[in-house]
């Protein structure tokens, strides 16, 4: 069974049996305005199926063919369709977008797509995050044989091979035009193995697997436009001279400016971070015998200055009464914490960490795992800079803090590949729509479950919570409870879920 991918030039000459599950990989779907459109619906399905996650771009071409409603019921996110989302775009939404896959996908490719993706055009969605995107893309196309054939078609299909853009060979047969030769959307079962070894050509081996996010295992032959350099965690310094905190007033993200803000630090993920002793704790006996359970815990505290840093109001109980109860229940407990005071559960190893690059580094040094239960409320931004003297009051304006995005440390433990943790669980602290933005969070890092809590009273800091349990099969409500309780309550699912697997 012969199937390769050569240098960006990507060629399935007989479909992969889909034995493997694509479970935890996210693909970018942006589909174009051609006949074959209908087939993209198809494709969402069969990436569904094989526990996929998929989000789909639709061009104004492509919503003649196929509806955002179909896209968004078979892949179970919303579509989106035009870059001036307000609402997307104060979050730089097509930076996120083209940022947040493994792979992005054109499918289908139109022979306009093509000219302007050659052609580096960026005048809508799609066409705006191929440009920005630092993941590998493929586009499969589909058009008339005339199409296909035509000088500019071949020569804008050159030119993108050169750029690292993988693009599948067209399939030979009869057209919806009534003509015939090469240029058919191929089966979705072929360009899903085509997806496969897009997927399977990034370096997810074990030590390499909980970067798969990062910018740096792209490999070179998908290589982005950019340097790896411009893509790492922001060396701002180089990449963009900081302007003067005193002149720089209220900064906002701008367009084109994203490489500060990448969703993973590579650099962040390549420290060993060193256990502490486990406290003495009780014999290793009990229904999680056996199992390494990983929990993270508590703030994270991102430095602005020597005396000044960002922080939030978790106290850490949650996630030390999850450890406390798991290493009860028989479990060898590495809890990863960051700054509380909380005395260490009896039985528990605790690495202690202060900012989320640290937390990062840790738990990417504690895999692998057989369940991880990720808490600690991670502060979701650093300031890019880190004043290495105590910043002075000058005049009347107060410093402009530019921050920028730390490593996703619960996406990226649910990318690590073989390293990924049977269960992975993450908490969604909430204070609107708890249950609906959980659900979506599932979906987006890949976790098995996500617990849901809604933050707007005092549970930051407090010690009850009242928590859903959602997974795939549903949610889960229970009672407000002491945090002992919840964490009592959540290790007996966790130990049925095991046991059932
Ligand atoms: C009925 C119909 C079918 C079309 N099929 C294709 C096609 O299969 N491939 C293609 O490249 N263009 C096709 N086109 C032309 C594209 O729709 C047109 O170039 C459009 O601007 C492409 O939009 P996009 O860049 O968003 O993909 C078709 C047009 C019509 C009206």
């Amino acid at each position: 069974m012969a199937s390769f991918i050569t240098q960006s030039h990507c060629t399935v000459t007989t479909p992969v049996a889909q034995i493997c599950t694509m479970r935890g990989r996210r693909i970018l779907l942006i589909v174009g305005g051609g006949i074959a459109a209908y087939k993209a619906c198809e494709l969402v399905r069969l990436i569904r199926k094989a526990e996929g996650a998929v989000t789909c771009v639709l061009t104004e071409g492509g919503a003649k063919f196929v509806t955002a409603m179909s896209l968004a019921a078979l892949s179970e996110n919303p579509v989106h369709t035009t870059l001036w989302d307000l609402k997307d775009e104060v979050e730089m939404g097509h930076i996120q977008l083209s940022r947040q896959a493994d792979l992005v996908v054109v499918c289908p490719a139109t022979a306009d797509l093509l000219a302007r993706m050659a052609a580096g055009i960026a005048d809508d969605l799609a066409t705006t995050l191929l440009l920005a995107t630092d993941k590998p893309v493929m586009a499969v196309p589909a058009m008339n044989v005339r199409m296909w054939q035509h000088a500019a078609t071949a020569r804008n299909v050159a030119r993108l091979r050169d750029d690292g853009v993988a693009v599948m060979e067209p399939d030979e047969g009869a057209m919806a035009c009534g003509e015939w030769g090469p240029g058919r959307l191929p089966e979705p079962e072929t360009i899903l193995a085509g997806i496969r070894q897009m997927l399977d050509a990034e370096p997810v081996a074990a030590e390499e697997s909980f970067a798969a996010l990062s910018a740096s295992t792209i490999p070179r032959q998908f290589a982005p436009a950019l340097d790896e350099d411009e893509t790492a965690a922001a060396p701002p310094a180089e990449a963009e001279p900081a302007p003067p905190l005193e002149a720089s007033g209220l900064l906002l993200p701008k367009k084109g400016k994203a490489r500060a803000a990448p969703p993973t630090d590579p650099d962040a993920l390549d420290r060993n971070v060193d256990a502490g002793p486990i406290a003495e704790g009780p014999p290793n006996d009990g229904p999680l015998r056996g199992c390494h359970v990983l929990i993270t815990a508590g703030p994270t505290h991102e430095p602005i200055d020597p005396v000044r840093y960002i922080a939030n109001r978790s106290s850490g109980r949650q996630g030390y009464a999850i450890a406390a109860a798991a290493a009860r229940a028989g479990a060898d407990v590495t809890l990863v914490s960051g700054p509380v005071a909380l005395p260490t559960p009896p039985g528990v190893r605790r690495i202690d960490v202060e900012s989320a690059r640290e937390m990062a580094d840790a738990v990417k040094a504690s895999l692998p795992a057989d369940v991880a239960i990720m808490v600690a409320a991670v502060a979701d931004w650093r300031t890019r800079d880190v004043a290495a003297d105590k910043m002075k009051k000058r005049g009347s304006a107060p410093p402009a803090l530019i921050l920028t995005e730390n490593p996703d440390i619960l996406a990226n433990v649910g990318a690590s590949g073989r390293l990924r943790p049977q269960l992975l669980i993450g908490f969604a602290a909430e204070t609107e729509n708890v249950i609906a933005n959980a659900t979506e969070k599932r979906k987006r890092k890949g976790a098995d479950w996500i617990i849901a809590n809604d933050v707007s009273g005092d549970v930051m800091g407090g010690h009850a919570n009242t928590v859903h349990i959602v997974t795939a099969s549903g949610v889960e409500s229970l009672p407000q409870l002491p945090k002992d309780e919840v964490a009592e309550a959540l290790v007996d699912r966790i130990a049925a879920a095991l046991a059932a697997d």
